[in-house]
């Protein structure tokens, strides 16, 4: 019993999936090491059609990080230098960095408390002359209010690139915060249930080996309907090259490598099962943090959970946090910043007072295809332990 309770919960165990894929990964590797062929290849040729056809669009392009994702696909778009770009000002860096290494300005505004995700309704004020494109984030899985932004971006004129790092497998299920606004209905028609990468005009994935997800090294992707994006950012990745050596802009060297292509294929076939188990363990998180003083997250049908993230009393968070790594509990705080303390050539648009609210509130908890019955029953007791002793305390 000692044991038990000693044992470490952390937020994934990916020991736990290389061991049940063993088999499998292991003849993919094979493969590739056989074929002496180890940049771009069939590998990778065969993984951007399959996500392709999982993500509903017509192209996938594998890139080394969906940080590389997000600087091409804005640079396809022509983003650059003096132009806003209208964003979350609470994401992961990357996010306002990829607009920010291109001279463009990343325009923050602030977000909505329950789904973390950009609020809608502040991106018309944030428009001007100089915008060009809005770039929502579906934030620890939850999709974006889509159909609203999608609305607005049509009615100004503005290009939508989907930050997906985070939201692999997640489907625009129209029931989200976006549901009581009034656009065309013909919006919502084309977008409901549509995977997150094929609702706007083109969108980055992050394969980190923590995302849902995840190769075995860096990778990233980035996803359009659009033949003329594809194959610019086919070029950017090689260095702006057509043809061998014939470069037609500066580009990058960003290509997935084939040993990651390999294991990516391996994978693939399980994520909407895995995404199934995240969604069940966050209804489980649900029941079981019931009467917590704690707000969760908001749920929708399309949501997969890559966190499970609670918002607490500001002056308790840190406290909690503390007990629960006594108990063996690992625990994150996505984000302690937000972006428009982190980006020199950016600006903010209206109060980010909800931002700034959650960067002392927010905890996200371990969550994984591979969290076990009673590591979360673990997780749950102690939080509510924690909770009732630092009330008491104070
Ligand atoms: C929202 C978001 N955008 C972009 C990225 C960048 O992806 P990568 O780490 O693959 O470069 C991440 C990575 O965590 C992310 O969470």
């Amino acid at each position: 019993m000692a044991e038990i309770h000693n044992s470490s919960v952390t937020m994934l165990d990916l020991a736990r999936e290389t061991e049940t894929l063993w088999g499998e990964i292991n003849e993919a590797v094979q493969r590739v090491l056989r074929s002496g062929s180890f940049i771009l290849s069939r590998e990778v040729d065969a993984f951007e059609e399959e996500v392709a056809a999982y993500l509903g669009v017509r192209h996938a392009v594998g890139l080394n990080s969906g940080t590389d994702a997000l600087v091409i696909a804005l640079r396809t778009l022509g983003i650059g230098a003096g132009d806003e770009v209208i964003t979350t000002a609470f994401s992961f860096f990357a996010t306002a960095e990829a607009i920010s290494i291109l001279g463009a300005h990343p325009v923050f505004v602030d977000v909505e408390e329950d789904t973390f995700n950009i609020d809608h309704h502040r991106i018309e004020a944030a428009i001007n002359e100089r915008t060009r494109a809005v770039l929502p984030v579906h934030l620890f899985g939850h999709p974006a209010a889509m159909a609203a932004i999608t609305a607005v971006a049509q009615k100004h004129d503005l290009l939508i690139i989907e930050d997906c790092a985070q939201a692999i497998g997640a489907t625009y299920t129209g029931d989200g915060t976006d549901l009581e606004v009034s656009y065309p209905n013909s919006i919502r028609e084309r977008l409901i249930g549509k995977r997150v990468g094929s609702l706007g005009d083109v969108a980055a994935f992050s394969l980190y080996p923590t995302k849902n997800l995840g190769a075995y090294g860096d990778g990233g992707l980035l996803t359009t309907d659009s033949d003329d994006i594809a194959k610019m950012a086919r070029q950017l990745r090689n260095h702006g090259e057509s043809e061998r050596y014939h470069h037609q802009m500066l580009g990058y060297n960003s290509r997935l490598d084939a040993i990651q292509a390999a294991i990516l294929r391996v994978k693939l076939p399980y994520l909407e099962g895995w995404n199934r188990l995240r969604r069940e363990k966050a209804a489980r998180y649900k029941t079981l943090l019931d009467g917590l003083e704690a707000t969760l997250p908001r749920d929708v049908l399309g949501h997969v959970y890559h966190q499970y993230t609670i918002r607490v009393p500001s002056e308790i968070r840190d406290a909690l946090r503390g007990t629960l790594d006594e108990a063996n509990i690992s625990t994150q705080v996505y984000y302690p910043c937000t972006l428009d303390t982190l980006t020199p050539n950016g600006k903010s648009v209206g109060s980010l007072e909800v931002s700034w609210k959650l960067t002392t509130e927010v905890l996200s908890l371990p969550i994984s295809p591979y969290l076990e019955t009673d590591e979360q029953d673990r997780v749950a007791e102690t939080l509510h332990r924690a909770i009732e002793a630092t009330r008491m305390h104070n």
